[in-house]
């Protein structure tokens, strides 16, 4: 590890975890968080224990930042599990502020989703218990979720990745696997992770654009090198932990295979020069080794212009260097056969649909209204299939995300949907519509969707679900 931009914990109330997280896979880098350790001797049950507390970062040369922590790292500790695996989750909340943890894109029991309706205070304790549904293999997340300090707690580093395996995954075990979690920060002269007075300039920029820093972070390192054969062919899961910053990536030289999202493979590989990646969501990526060995390509942040023209960043148009990929000596290997069908995906039925909601995607606002925990804005029944049109009146996006369950998305302004996902996150251009359908499968419960620009969603851009 590089000194100067990786974020090493410095000092943590609970070395005993942080030296006890085990290397991911084999074919690892220097930036793999690791994972939560098991400490469950049962079959078929992923039992961990994760406490978020006060630690110490060093990230700018010669002075510290006080960040928040799972289990003393940033990211966390990676939560590795296969599908029909029960977890079971010991969290212990050592902040000085009330958390949560919610499991991003996973289809849970609402008692288990980390929303704002169950905080853990300071100084308790909460299990978390849920199955893993078979099907759901793909690429998840973990933040806290506390009622309007989202940005703030995950600004401060909590964050980790979640990973479902299946149990017959299409694509060659022999691939190795790499986690790419993606984030930002802004740091004061001092050290400390920048958060402006909302009543500051810069605090009302914040609001307006969500929380964007210059430090580009892979996994916590700024421009780390990650390896690859000549010849090989990686699967990468790339998460966007970032508050605000949507990343347009492009990889030097290379295109992408890409074989999912949010909630897993697609049915077919999709080639693509460039991968748009909203704020909480997830892209599966194959990337293929052509280079030949010595070769260096950067993986970058294209400019993507998501902003309203007030607020645009001055140097919104500059790209940025997240990591470098460089083509190791070793012998060229054989690239491994992609399969041309990884999956079938069963679109939801339209004939079946019995609502079509509204979601109207304002200045600041959600239908004209702010969130409030004691109202529900949309009541429906466990089973049922719905139709949301997401429509984005403002001149700056706003990614949707729900809680609970995937959708499908049916069309974007009026063009249909080119292939088939499951997706929980969905950015909304700038004045677009889009249509999505959804069932509410299995779980009852208040289940919240919101813009995923975290200082939106902090400042009232949610609304709340209930399934009965
Ligand atoms: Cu990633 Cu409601 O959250
Ligand atoms: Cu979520
Ligand atoms: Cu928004």
């Amino acid at each position: 590890m590089t000194l100067s931009g990786s974020l090493v914990a410095l000092s943590s109330p609970h070395e005993t975890y942080t030296a006890s997280v085990a290397r991911a896979r084999p074919n690892t880098d220097g930036t793999n968080p690791g994972v939560l350790v098991n400490i469950s001797k049962l079959p078929k049950t992923v039992e961990v224990n994760i406490t978020a507390a006060v630690t110490s970062l060093s990230v700018l040369p010669g002075v510290t930042s006080e960040a928040f922590a799972y289990n003393g790292q940033v990211p966390g500790p990676t939560l590795d599990v296969h599908e029909g695996d029960r977890v079971i989750v010991h969290f212990r909340n050592d902040l000085p502020e009330p958390t949560t943890v919610h499991w991003h894109g996973i289809h849970l029991p609402f008692e288990s989703d980390g929303s704002p309706f169950h905080p853990i205070k300071p100084g308790e304790t909460h299990t978390y218990d849920f199955t893993v549904r078979p099907g759901t293999a793909g690429t998840y997340w973990y933040h806290p979720h506390p009622d309007h300090r989202t940005g703030f707690a995950i600004g401060k580093g909590l964050f980790g990745g979640i990973i479902v395996r299946a149990a017959d995954d299409p694509l060659p075990a022999s691939i190795p696997d790499r986690l790419i979690i993606l984030s930002d920060n802004r740091f004061l002269q001092d050290g400390a992770i920048d958060f402006p007075d909302p009543a500051s300039h810069h605090g009302g920029i914040d609001e307006e654009n969500g929380r964007e820093g210059p430090v580009l972070f892979v996994n916590g390192h700024v421009m780390p090198t990650l390896t690859i054969r000549s010849g090989e062919v990686q699967r990468w899961r790339l998460v966007n932990a970032s508050a605000g910053r949507i990343y347009r990536l492009a990889l030097s030289g290379h295109s992408f295979l890409q074989v999912g999202s949010d909630g897993g493979l697609f049915e077919k590989p999709v080639e693509r020069k460039d991968i748009l990646l909203t704020t909480g969501e997830r892209v599966e990526l194959l990337v293929r080794g052509t280079d030949a060995p010595g070769a260096k390509s950067i993986l970058q942040n294209l400019p993507y212009d998501r902003y309203a023209p007030q607020t645009r960043p001055a140097d919104w148009q500059t790209t940025r260097d997240l990591l470098t990929l460089e083509t190791t000596s070793e012998p060229a290997v054989t690239p491994v056969a992609i399969p041309t069908l990884l999956r079938k995906i069963i679109p939801l039925d339209t004939g079946k649909v019995t609502a079509v909601r509204t979601v109207v995607f304002g200045q600041g606002m959600i239908n004209g209204k702010l969130m409030d925990m004691a109202r529900v804005d949309v009541t429906t029944k466990v089973g049922a299939t719905e139709i949301w049109e997401i429509e984005n009146i403002v001149g700056m996006d706003h990614p949707f995300h729900l809680h609970g369950f995937q959708f499908q998305v049916l069309d974007r302004d009026g063009v249909p949907e080119p292939y088939r996902a499951w997706k929980d996150m969905l950015n909304i251009p700038k004045h677009s519509t889009a249509r999505i359908i959804v069932r509410y499968d299995d779980y009852p419960g208040k289940w919240m969707f919101h813009c995923h620009i975290l200082d939106h969603e902090d400042h009232g851009m949610m609304g709340v679900l209930e399934v009965k």
